[in-house]
This record gives C-alpha cells, structure tokens and sequence, in this order.
C-alpha cells in the first residue's frame, strides 16, 4: 500500500493508473476503520482492479466542535486494517492540504437536506458534499462505495453526482451490523462499557416497529417507537421518522407500492448513534 498526504501525488498515480486500463474502486472515510469499513473496501476490491481508500476527519462537516475534537484517530491502526483488505493507494490528507482557503461553496440539495440529518445538523450535508466532490476529483474513481448506515447521506451523494455530472458509479452497500445487532459505527468505540451493552435496544426496537408498521398507522408507529424508550433513561430520542425511500420526505400513510424507511438518532450518553431500517 503506498501511503499519500499531497492531492497532486495521488491524482498523477491515479491518473496514470486509469492510463494503463485500470479501474479504480474507491472508499471515502474518516478513518477509524471498523468491519463496516472493510466489506465496502472487500467490495470495492473484489469488483476493480485497484483499491484507493480516502482518511480524512473533515472538520466542515462537523456542527459540533466537541465531537470533531473527540472523533477517534488512529492512523497505524487503520493502515494496518487497511493492508488486510488490499487497498493499494491510502490518501490521507490535512486539512491545510483539502482546504487552504477557507470554504464557500454551498450546495443545494432540496428536500434531501431539511429532514432528520439535516435538520437536526445544518450545514452537515454542505460539509460532506464539499470534501466528497473534491475526493472524487482527487481520486477520479469509476465506483465509490458508501454504506446504507448513512442512508441519507447516500441520497446526498447520489444528488451531488448530479449535479456536478461527476463520472462516478455510486455503490450502496447494506449495514454491517455487530452480533447483537448494533450498526457498526467509528462512534460505537466513544460508549461506555453500559451504553454498549445498552447500544443493540436500538435495532431491537426499529425491528419491533417494522412488525408492528402492519398493525398501526404512521402517527401511532411513530409514537409506539417513542414509547419504547420511555422507560429507558439512558436513551435521548432525537427522531424516529418515517420517510420515503427516494424523496426522504416523511410519509403520512403506508404506501406498499413505494419503499419506506423507518430512520432513528438517538443519544446515548454523549454519543450520538443514528440507524435506519426497511419498512416497506
Ligand atoms: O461517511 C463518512 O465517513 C463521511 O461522511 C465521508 C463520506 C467520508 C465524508 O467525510
């Protein structure tokens, strides 16, 4: 694995690379790396012919200037994981290096961004929408690879593609969950050993609320997840949302002719953990 911090140094490789015929697969990250990580990388590997993984904490995504000074960082760490996967180039910049001049540009994603991530986090999607266009302009990769975790996210990304008309394939891949079900998340590390064995409650009650979606309403599903958690002191519930799988605007009424996602932010303790699944 060669190891970049210098943008001109990645793109002269990966530009001579795509030359040559090669196809690139690429994962963007902020590194601390985890099984989640990995199978989007397994992927990316399996399915072209070089491996380019991005480690970056991008400060202008974050709205909460404590949780970007305590968002874990472990670069021998990840490298090592990263050499288990064979990823071939890692690009792993500073900050001065992605922003040496203070950042302006703003996107506008529509609807996408004023419900749940992006309601409760302004200018978050800005912020990610500016470091992954400039990644992909960096790395120039075919696919991209990024996880249904950050369902929203997704939809952001899938958005700035087009707008920017970036020659990118975008590559969904479904949750990596731990054994007890809890998604994995570089987050997960930040919980005390209570809040972890707390943690998986989260998926069993967004299970519970896709059996029950056939029995209540959407008013009363959603107020039937909140109740789940009011004994539970532990639990902050930020949103429990009940949203299209396309649009991401919430839905009023069960449709089974369109695709429903049941999304969830919860805190816990001082970390914040988001999850999501299929309803319909
Ligand atoms: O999902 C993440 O880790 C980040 O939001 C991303 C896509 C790497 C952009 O910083």
């Amino acid at each position: 694995m060669i190891i970049y911090s210098r943008i001109s140094d990645t793109t002269t490789h990966i530009k001579q690379k795509r030359d040559e015929g090669s196809t690139i697969g690429f994962v963007p990250t902020m590194g601390a790396l985890h099984e989640g990580h990995l199978e989007l990388m397994r992927k990316a590997k399996k399915e072209n012919d070089l491996l380019v993984v991005s480690i970056f904490v991008n400060p202008i995504q974050f709205n909460n200037q404590d949780d970007l000074k305590k968002y874990p960082r472990d670069l021998k760490k990840d490298s090592e994981l990263l050499e288990t996967v064979g990823c071939d180039i890692l690009f792993a910049p500073t900050v001065d290096e992605m922003y040496p001049e203070k950042v302006t540009k703003k996107y506008d994603f529509g609807l996408l961004e004023n419900v749940m991530e992006g309601a409760s986090r302004p200018g978050h999607f800005n912020g990610v929408g500016v470091v992954v266009s400039k990644l992909f302009d960096i790395c120039i990769p075919h696919k991209a690879y990024f996880g249904e975790k950050d369902y929203q996210q997704l939809a952001i990304i899938k958005k700035l593609v087009e707008i920017e008309s970036i020659p990118v394939e975008i590559v969904p891949c479904p949750i990596v969950r731990e054994v007890d079900g809890l998604a994995m998340s570089s987050r997960n590390e930040r919980l005390t050993p209570n809040e972890r064995a707390s943690a998986p409650y989260i998926y069993e009650v967004l299970q519970d609320a896709k059996t029950t979606s056939e029995f209540l309403c959407t008013n009363r599903l959603k107020q039937y997840v909140l109740n789940q958690f009011s004994d539970r002191k532990e639990f902050e519930v930020e949103y429990f949302e009940l949203a299209d799988d396309k649009d991401l605007q919430p839905i009023k009424s069960h449709n089974p002719e369109k695709g429903t996602i049941g999304f969830i932010a919860v805190n816990l303790g001082k970390v914040r953990l988001i999850d999501n699944i299929r309803i319909i």
